[in-house]
């Protein structure tokens, strides 16, 4: 009996798991280079031209670090890219994006972000 509890749980676990990652990292790649890289760089390590120009003063954050990225979790991701950075006590020249792409877009890009750190 609980050897089919336990396998009925697992199947619920495995089909549940897709649903979990909403997000599409090539989606959030392509809205990235479009909107994002010129502050944090063609690959996510926080050296785009712009950033240099606009806040010179700030130390990026380098997406591709596993370490770093650890002490994001995601709910702060998407508030930064939906509130800006003013909104969490970050930077002000980190813009809001909640009035310009939808729920889904942020997702997209929280999962291409997620998937810069391995
Ligand atoms: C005008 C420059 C600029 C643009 C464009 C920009 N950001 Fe930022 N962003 C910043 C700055 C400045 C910070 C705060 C400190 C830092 O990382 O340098 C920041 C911080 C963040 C953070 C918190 C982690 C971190 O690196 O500090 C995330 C996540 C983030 N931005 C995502 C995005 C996404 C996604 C886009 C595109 C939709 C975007 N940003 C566009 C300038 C920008």
């Amino acid at each position: 009996m609980l050897g089919l509890i336990l396998m009925l749980l697992l199947a619920i676990a495995v089909s549940v798991e897709p649903a979990r990652a909403a997000g599409d990292a090539a989606a959030g790649a392509k809205i990235y280079a479009e909107r994002c890289a010129r502050c944090h760089g063609k690959n996510g390590e926080g050296n785009g031209p712009d950033l240099e120009k606009l806040h010179p003063t700030s130390s990026p954050v380098n997406w591709t670090r596993p370490v770093v990225m650890k002490q994001w979790s995601d709910k702060e991701i998407v508030d930064i890219i939906t509130k800006g950075g003013k909104a969490v006590r970050s930077s002000p020249v980190m813009p809001p994006f909640g009035g310009k792409l939808t729920e889904a877009q942020i997702q997209d890009l929280l999962a291409f972000i997620r998937s810069l750190a391995k």
